[in-house]
C-alpha cells in the first residue's frame, strides 16, 4: 500500500519508513521543508498556513500523522506552549480538510498521541478507559491533540490513535539523554524515583504501527506501551548496568529538577504506569516486552569507538 507520513522526518517516522518499506509498502512523507537527498518522495506542507501540496493525499492509501513539535526541546515559554498545539492541531485540521475531499482511496489514518495523556498516574495501572487523571501541560495538550482526530473518523475513515510511550531509540528522544550522564558515572535516580515510566522499544512502536496499518481489527485509541513499565530508580539501574557504569550518587532532588528545568521538569518527575493489555490481546506479540532486553539489543547495535579506531589503525595500515 501507499501510506504518507506526516512528519516523517522525525525519529519515529524513519524507522518507520524503513519498516514500512522492508514490507513492501510504499512510503512518501508530508514536511515542512523539501530537503534535498531525502530517502523517499516528499510533499511540501505548511499546517500553520493551512496548505498542502494537493498531490500528497491522492498519492496515499493510508495516512500516518506524527507530525508535533517536540516537547522535549526549547523551553516551554507561552509561544512554545502555542506551538507545541498548533503543530498537531493545525496539521489534523489541514489533513480532515484534504479527506473530506473526493477522489482519493485513503480508508486508514493512524494519528499518534502520547500517554502524556494520563498526567501524573503515581502507581495506579492506567488503561485507555481511564480518564486523564491531571491537568498539566501534556495532559492538556494531548488531550486537545485526540479531540483534533475525531473528526477524521465522522468521514468514514478507521482512525487508530497509539498513545505513545517513551520511545527508546539511540537516534534521540528520551534515551541518550537519560543515558549520558550515566555514561560520564553521574547517573542517579531523578526525585523520588519511585515514578514510573512507561516505555516501548522503537521497532515494537513500528512493528505495531505497521499492524495499526495493515489489520483492520485496529480502530480506536491504544497504549503503545511494553508491557513492563519501570519506576525511574529501576530503569536507571538496568540502564547502568547494561551500560557497566556504576551508580554512585543519591537521587537528584526534585527541587533542583524544578530549577533548572521549571515546567519542563514534570516530564521526568511525574510518572505514568501505563497498561499494554489492550494491544496484547489484539495478538500483538512484543519482541521487547523487558526493559533490559530492549537496552541490551539496542546497546548492542551501537558503534564501539575503541573496536572501530582499533580497526580503523589496522585497515590504514593494510592500505
Ligand atoms: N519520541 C517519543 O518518545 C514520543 C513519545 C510519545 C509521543 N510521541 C509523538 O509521536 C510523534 C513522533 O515522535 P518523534 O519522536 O518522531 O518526533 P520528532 O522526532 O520530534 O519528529 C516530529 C516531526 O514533526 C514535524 N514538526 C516539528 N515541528 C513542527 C511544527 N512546528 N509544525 C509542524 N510539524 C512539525 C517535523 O517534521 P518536518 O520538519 O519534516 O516537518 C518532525 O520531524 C510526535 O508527535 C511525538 O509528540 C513521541
Amino acid at each position: 500500500m501507499n501510506v504518507l507520513i506526516t512528519g516523517g522526518t522525525g525519529l519515529v517516522g524513519t524507522r518507520l519508513s524503513g519498516v514500512l518499506t522492508e514490507a513492501g509498502h510504499r512510503v512518501a512523507h508530508v514536511s515542512r521543508t523539501l530537503a534535498p537527498g531525502s530517502p523517499c518522495r516528499t510533499f511540501q506542507w505548511d499546517p500553520a498556513a493551512g496548505t498542502i501540496d494537493p498531490a500528497a493525499v491522492p498519492f496515499a492509501d493510508a495516512v500516518v500523522n506524527l507530525a508535533g513539535a517536540n516537547v522535549g526541546e526549547g523551553q516551554w515559554t507561552a509561544a512554545r506552549k502555542q506551538e507545541l498545539l498548533a503543530s498537531r492541531v493545525d496539521g489534523l485540521a489541514l489533513l480532515r480538510r484534504e479527506l473530506a475531499k473526493p477522489g482519493h482511496r485513503v480508508r486508514t489514518v493512524v494519528s499518534a498521541s502520547a500517554i502524556g495523556l494520563y498526567g501524573n498516574t503515581g502507581d495506579a495501572l492506567v488503561t485507555e478507559d481511564t480518564l486523564p487523571v491531571g491537568h498539566d501541560l501534556l495532559a492538556d495538550l494531548t488531550q486537545a491533540w485526540e479531540q483534533a482526530a475525531v473528526p477524521l473518523a465522522a468521514l468514514g475513515l478507521r482512525v487508530v490513535v497509539p498513545r505513545i510511550g517513551v520511545v527508546l531509540s539511540l537516534a534521540g528522544g528520551a534515551l541518550p539523554a537519560l543515558a549520558g550522564p550515566v555514561k560520564l558515572g553521574f547517573g542517579a535516580p531523578l526525585g523520588s524515583g519511585q515514578q514510573w515510566l512507561s516505555w516501548i522499544h522503537i521497532d515494537d512502536l513500528c512493528r505495531l504501527l505497521l499492524a495499526m496499518l495493515t489489520d483492520d481489527i485496529w480502530q480506536g485509541a491504544y497504549n503503545a506501551v511494553a508491557p513492563n513499565p519501570a519506576t525511574n530508580a529501576a530503569f536507571t539501574t538496568a540502564l547502568a548496568e547494561v551500560l557497566h557504569r556504576p551508580l554512585l550518587l543519591p537521587n537528584i532532588p526534585a527541587f533542583i529538577l524544578q530549577l533548572a528545568m521549571g515546567e519542563q521538569s514534570e516530564m521526568v518527575l511525574t510518572g505514568k504506569r501505563v497498561s499494554a493489555a489492550k494491544v496484547l490481546a489484539q495478538g500483538f506479540a512484543f519482541e521487547f516486552p523487558g526493559l533490559r532486553e530492549a537496552l541490551q539489543a539496542l546497546y548492542a547495535t551501537a558503534p564501539q569507538p575503541a573496536k572501530s579506531l582499533v580497526y580503523g589503525a589496522e585497515s590504514a595500515r593494510s592500505e
